[in-house]
């Protein structure tokens, strides 16, 4: 078995929470690098976790002999990074969103074609034991040709509060780009990503501006914050299905969270995160579960373990960036026409 050297861009949270525990469940392989601009974040990660070598520029750690480059960076440093180590011969994981255009997925997807590199976004839901069921329960057939999606990533009062989610200039992008990417990602994996063409949406800032809902994450910099805590798309495909999208971090509803799906078919509709679906044989109307896959370890560790086992077996990528490039499009479009007021066309 290859020894995978892999060096981390960006030390924090979501790279210390899940990719470090991850990497360390890949047998041979060692995180060798770390880089971050704020170089005590870097050096501190480096103490606890044994890293040799510290960086604060990316285009250091990428000269490094290495197998990959995991980018845990905002979602703005993602492109500029991605682009550096594709060019450094290095197979790259990226944090979701890949890109907060199409227009870089695209430029990416290029750069991995010809650097012959994995490139494949942390799409870690995809990975949970309730997915990995759902899917494996969709692909028999059972719930027939999808016609209508109901997609919601929302919360009551859950903002994240650095500068990386809530200054434009860093995320590019509120909920819609932070979480809507997961609900609406993991909804299209289990629709098996039809074409979008025309989506409306709408974006706006209810909360984020006032002080009428405390945030369970602590308090925010109200004059830095510049995106939406809000957005709402719907979204035609080519083959006559619909989605409504609906993405927030703060607004008044009983579930501190509520991440889910509801995707309806002609044979059966299939909900998550309840894994139940509703179908109807011979005249009487069925409801069931499929059940989750046991055994899985945490998501983020099982989408490590895939983007290794790719690299290693000389496979396609386990997130392919022609579906990375369907989701953004979909989120883009939606800036784009609250932005126009109107509908747009989603050209990929
Ligand atoms: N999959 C998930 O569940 C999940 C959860 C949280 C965050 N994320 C994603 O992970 C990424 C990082 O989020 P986070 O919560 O860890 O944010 P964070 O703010 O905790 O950490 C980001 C780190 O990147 C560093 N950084 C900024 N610019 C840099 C640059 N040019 N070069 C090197 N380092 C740089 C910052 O100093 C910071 O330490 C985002 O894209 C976010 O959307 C994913």
């Amino acid at each position: 078995m290859s020894h995978l050297r892999i060096g981390l861009i960006g030390a924090g949270g979501i790279a210390r929470a899940a990719h470090i525990p991850g990497w360390s469940s890949v047998p041979n392989a060692e995180i060798v690098a770390v880089c971050d601009v704020n170089k005590g974040v870097a050096e501190s990660l480096a103490r606890d976790f044994n890293i040799p070598h510290v960086f604060t520029d990316f285009r250091d750690l990428v000269k490094l002999d290495l197998a990959a480059v995991d980018i845990c960076t905002p979602n703005r440093v993602h492109t500029p990074s991605v682009l550096a180590a594709l060019g450094a011969g290095k197979h790259v994981l990226c944090e979701k969103p890949l890109a907060v255009t199409t227009g870089e997925v695209k430029a990416m997807a290029a750069a991995a074609k010809k650097a012959k590199r994995l490139l494949m976004t942390a799409q870690h839901i995809r990975f949970t034991d309730k997915i990995t069921a759902l899917k494996g329960f969709v692909q028999s057939g059972n719930i027939g040709d999808f016609y209508h999606a109901r997609v919601h990533a929302v919360r009551r009062n859950l903002l994240p509060t650095s500068p990386g989610f809530i200054d434009d200039r860093l995320s590019g992008g509120g909920p819609c780009m932070d979480i809507g990417v997961h609900a609406l990602d993991s909804a299209l994996h289990i629709m098996d990503f039809p074409k979008p063409v025309r989506v409306t949406g709408k974006t706006a800032v209810n909360f984020a501006k006032g002080n009428d809902i405390p945030g369970a994450w602590g308090e925010w910099d109200r004059a830095l914050f510049g995106v939406e805590d809000f957005a709402s798309g719907f979204v035609h495909f080519e083959n006559g299905a619909t989605m409504v999208l609906e993405a927030a971090w703060l607004q008044h509803q009983s579930e501190g969270e509520d991440f889910s799906f509801h995707l309806f078919g002609k044979k059966g509709s299939v909900q998550w995160p309840s894994n139940t679906y509703s179908s109807a044989v011979n005249r009487v109307l069925i409801d069931g579960r499929a059940v989750p896959t046991a055994g899985l370890k945490a998501a983020h560790t099982e989408e490590i373990i895939a983007f290794a086992k790719a690299i290693r077996e000389k496979k396609p990528s386990p997130v392919p960036v022609e579906q990375t490039l369907i989701v953004i499009a979909i989120l883009e479009g939606i800036y784009r026409s609250a932005k126009a007021g109107r509908e747009v066309r989603i050209k990929l």
